[in-house]
């Protein structure tokens, strides 16, 4: 069994966002294609969907897809499109018997039609469900997101839907796709780099980061709980004394 007992049940966060960085590095150190590191990184996917269950963390966010990464290979981008096929026919049930809900982040209008069509089936079978909320961000840019809800904003202004005055910083975050939730408390990015890369640009604004060093198929559930330690030592503040 993982740590989980080094863990205070008091000082858990509710919303983890994880960007899933490493994948083609973890390849190429062994020399293979980049796509066995997506695979192998989809099986991490699993585990720590399984341990946020276990961990009772209310969402978890994960950072498939970007905005940017369609400048990647044609090859690269219609793997990884493809994976997300696989892992929804594969776990589907299992995320329906965890009670796990999905939410998509991001604009599927732009997948291909097989993943978007696995990825609507599930979005509807996990609808019902009342435990963690996994966020997938496919085609996520948080610039976007942000762009969207304003326009999404002035046009209920247009139409005399909008009172101005009732705008704040908790009213516009229902404009975004994580609507309803707690906002991040951890963010964790695997591989080493040290930067955000336009991920939920509106929701860290209080998120404590962690940054680890093994690349994404190898952040185990030991190394979850290392990061949820790491987390639970932080004097968070939100500009106080
Ligand atoms: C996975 O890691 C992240 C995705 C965009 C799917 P990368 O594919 O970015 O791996 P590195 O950073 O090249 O090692
Ligand atoms: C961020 O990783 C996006 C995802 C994990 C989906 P990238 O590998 O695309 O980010 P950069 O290029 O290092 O900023
Ligand atoms: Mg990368």
């Amino acid at each position: 069994m993982e740590n989980y007992n080094l863990l205070d049940k008091d000082l858990m966060p509710k919303h983890v966002g994880i960007i899933m960085d490493g994948n083609g590095r973890w390849a190429k150190k062994r020399g293979l294609a980049r796509s066995f590191g997506h695979k192998e990184g989809m099986k991490r996917v699993i585990d720590i969907v399984e341990a946020s269950v276990e961990l009772d963390i209310k969402s978890l966010t994960l950072y498939a897809f970007s905005t940017e990464n369609w400048k990647r290979p044609e090859e690269e981008v219609s793997g990884i499109m493809n994976l997300l096929v696989i892992f929804i026919n594969n776990e589907l049930s299992r995320l329906v018997n965890n009670n796990v809900k999905l939410n998509v982040m991001g604009d599927i209008s732009r997948l291909p039609d097989l993943s978007r069509n696995s990825v609507e089936k599930a979005l509807l079978k996990t609808s019902k469900n009342t435990g963690l909320i996994l966020n997938i961000a496919l085609n996520y840019g948080g610039q976007t997101e942000i762009v969207r809800a304003a326009k999404a904003i002035a046009e209920e202004y247009k139409e005399g839907k909008l009172d101005l005055d009732k705008l704040d910083e908790d009213s516009f975050a229902d404009y975004l796709y994580t609507k309803g939730q707690f906002m991040p408390d951890l963010i964790i990015r695997p591989s080493g780099e040290l930067r955000i890369s336009n991920f939920m640009l509106y929701q860290i604004a209080y998120s404590e980061f962690y940054f680890a060093d093994v690349l994404w198929p190898d952040f185990s559930k030991d190394e979850y709980v290392k990061a949820i330690l790491g987390f639970q030592k932080r004097d968070r503040r939100y500009g106080g004394v």
